[in-house]
């Protein structure tokens, strides 16, 4: 690895190699019953009626988004700050991404102001909770309620974040997480979808397999041969191995999120005199901890410090060029101002986190990053 601090680094043990071994023995490496004991134990650690684990985050959202109804011609509320899988199922739908504008420098989640301008116009709102921060997800809450709208949450960053004792993920009728590598819970590939409701549910269950009336483990395992296909669907089914590696993974998100935290408080710590920089949210202590991006100061040449970080071994890391300011979304939607998510973007940089950092390799990193500002 060229890297002395990757921006992530995966964290298995023996148990994930265990988890693995065990499907392969066992025969069925397709969605079965792994699948469906991960999908439980998903359901109750946080808290809802239904889970449904997917190929990805990216089919999670395309599933979630047909399951609560939008359709063609839909105009949908979306940051441009966040990974462009928030916003690519919407157009294959046919559905319009209205982009809304973040707080601030320092709240970079969209903001209720923003949200409240596009409102009267729009159908439905994606909330990304950005870096595991659930910042003004109540505000927006009660606009979706004030204006009718589907509110939808892309919970990618924010497994394991709880509002008051309420997991992100379970505040709109449907939620979608990523189990992408990097994520705080880990499939290599993979996603699920949280609802409550069960007509979503059903309808994404459907969806995720062809939109067909039965499963090849329920044909193997005796059921009747014949089936009907009820909806036109996709093949979005995840794999027993990454269903068991999701099952590992959710007994270890607890410990690894607390780690987060504590590694977080100690970047905070030691960055917090850098004149200039701000350090997004402040409540650390609710949030999962997904990265840690920083706000550079105004006059900072960030290539410069990119560059000087590579030097000393760190891997630093873009969260995110703004959706909006991408060729294939200026061709299809020309240039639209954003002026705090433009500024935002041209200023941040995320640092390496990751649960097996320890407090010397934090020094090492702020040390090398105080070093790069000069
Ligand atoms: C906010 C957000 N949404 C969606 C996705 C897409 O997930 P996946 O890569 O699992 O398809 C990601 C993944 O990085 C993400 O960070």
């Amino acid at each position: 690895m060229p890297w002395r601090y990757p921006i992530f680094d995966l964290d298995y043990g023996e148990e994930e190699r265990r988890a693995v071994i065990e499907v392969i023995q066992s025969g069925w490496i397709t969605q079965g019953p792994k699948t469906l004991e991960y999908e439980e134990k998903l359901a109750s650690c946080f808290g809802v009626k239904y889970a449904l684990a997917t190929s990805s985050g990216t089919t999670a959202l395309h599933l979630a988004y047909l399951a609560a109804g939008i359709h063609p011609g839909m105009k949908v509320i979306v940051p441009s700050l966040t990974f462009v899988a928030t916003v690519t199922p919407l157009l294959w739908i046919g559905a319009r991404p209205l982009f809304a504008d973040i707080h601030s420098l320092k709240y970079p989640n969209i903001s209720p102001e923003s949200v409240e301008k596009l409102a009267p116009e729009a159908d439905a709102i994606v909330f990304v909770h950005y870096a595991g921060f659930p910042d003004f997800i109540q505000d927006i809450l009660e606009i979706a309620r004030k204006y009718n709208l589907i509110l939808i949450e892309d919970a990618s960053h924010a497994i394991g974040t709880k509002i008051n004792g309420k997991f992100a993920g379970t505040f709109g009728q449907v939620s979608a997480f990523s189990t992408f590598s990097n994520k705080n819970l880990s499939t290599g590939e993979g996603g699920f979808i949280l609802t409550n409701d069960k007509k979503i549910f059903k309808k994404a269950k459907l969806l995720r397999s062809h939109g067909m009336t039965t499963t090849s483990y329920s044909k193997f395992s005796g059921n009747h041969p014949l089936y009907d296909v009820v909806e036109i669907g996709f093949n979005y089914r995840i794999t027993e191995i990454h269903a068991a590696l999701g099952i590992v993974q959710l007994e270890k998100l607890e410990q690894k999120n607390e780690k987060r935290q504590e590694l977080v408080k100690k970047y905070r710590n030691k960055l917090k005199d850098l004149e200039g920089l701000i350090i997004p949210f402040e409540n650390f202590g609710n949030s999962a901890n997904y990265i840690f991006p920083v706000v550079m100061p105004e006059t900072t040449d960030r290539e410069k410090v990119i560059d000087k970080m590579a030097e000393a071994g760190i891997q630093t890391s873009i969260h995110y060029p703004p959706i909006h300011k991408f060729t294939a979304f200026l061709r299809l939607f020309g240039d639209i101002e954003l002026p705090i998510t433009e500024e935002y973007a041209r200023r941040t940089l995320t640092l390496p986190l990751y649960p097996s950092l320890n407090p010397q390799d934090i020094a090492y990193i702020t040390d090398a990053f105080k070093r790069s500002i000069h």
